[in-house]
């Protein structure tokens, strides 16, 4: 059993109307039915699951979702995965498009559910606005990134692209530089950011301009990170949750070469996963540092 995509995140929210305006209006994303208890369910740009919302008291992270590859049935995965001794369950029909899924914890507890394929929903809505290509990455801090790390290596079948140092780590389960990214902090557990792939620089341009037209500021960006390349853009939702807007992102196509295709603004070449140095390079190679907004 393998990882091969990020398939959805699930958000707690104690704005959920704000919210569900944030997610449908502003980001563009597709309302999809189903799924009951009064949450909300968003697909990119499609009718595949990827942002649900939940209200609750106490907004953050509720879950990831991931699609696996496996010949095997999703009770032969719970049986495997309780050999390894990682406890795992079945659990059905709670989101919409996901009949059936294994429910596990990661390192930090935090719930991580796993299934093979997730089946299109009608889609309710759609509005325009930013219109995502897809969820990117989601981005956690955690108590031990290293711990984290290997528990993804070894249970979920990730690799790793890059390390800041040995507290950052960003790791892929296909061809993208970085699906999850987990960042050890002594006292943030949870969410760091949520990502979106938007298609190119001109569509972050766009979203800047929507993003601005709305009064929502940009919390830093738009820059280019070191450590995957991409062009970013970072901003609240109405929760408090960063999210960024992205694009470019290194891609690793073969993963036999064990290095990223080639682009002019690489360090190195070839560009090859490696450990960097806490530098403004690895943070935005256009120099400009994250405000002390971005880090409360
Ligand atoms: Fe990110």
């Amino acid at each position: 059993m393998r990882v091969t995509k990020l398939g959805f995140i699930g958000l707690n929210s104690s704005r959920i109307d704000d919210a569900r305006a944030h997610y449908l209006d502003v980001l563009g994303m597709s309302l999809l039915g189903g799924g009951g208890r009064d949450g909300v369910h968003f697909g990119c740009a499609g009718s595949e699951l990827s942002v649900s919302l939940m209200p609750d008291v106490t907004p953050g992270l509720s879950a990831v979702g991931y699609e696996i590859t496996t010949e095997k049935s999703l009770k032969e995965v719970v049986a495997d995965l309780r050999g390894d001794g990682v406890s795992a369950s079945i659990r059905t029909d709670f989101l919409p498009g996901l009949s059936e899924v294994v429910e596990i914890k990661d390192p930090d507890g935090n719930p991580l559910y796993l299934y093979t394929c997730s089946e299109l929903q009608e889609v309710v809505k759609t509005a325009p606005g930013i219109r995502p290509n897809k969820l990117g990455h989601v981005a956690l801090f955690v108590e031990d990134a290293p711990r984290h790390a290997k528990f993804f290596t070894d249970v979920l079948g990730f690799r790793w692209s890059d390390w800041l140092e040995d507290s950052f780590v960003f790791m892929r389960c296909n061809a993208d530089h970085h699906s999850m990214n987990f960042m050890t902090d002594e006292k943030k557990r949870g969410l760091f950011h949520v990502a979106f792939e938007l298609q190119d620089w001109s569509h972050i341009g766009r979203a800047c301009d929507d993003l601005g037209a709305r009064d929502i500021p940009l919390l830093w960006g738009p820059g280019r990170h070191g450590m995957g390349h991409n062009i970013f853009t970072y901003h609240r939702d109405p929760d408090g949750n960063i999210v960024e807007l992205f694009c470019d992102l290194d891609r690793m196509s073969d993963e036999s070469l064990g290095a990223f295709d080639p682009r002019p603004y690489h360090e190195d070449f070839p560009q090859k996963p490696k450990v960097w140095p806490r530098s403004k390079r690895a943070a935005n190679s256009w120099g400009v540092m994250a405000p002390p907004a971005f880090h409360e």
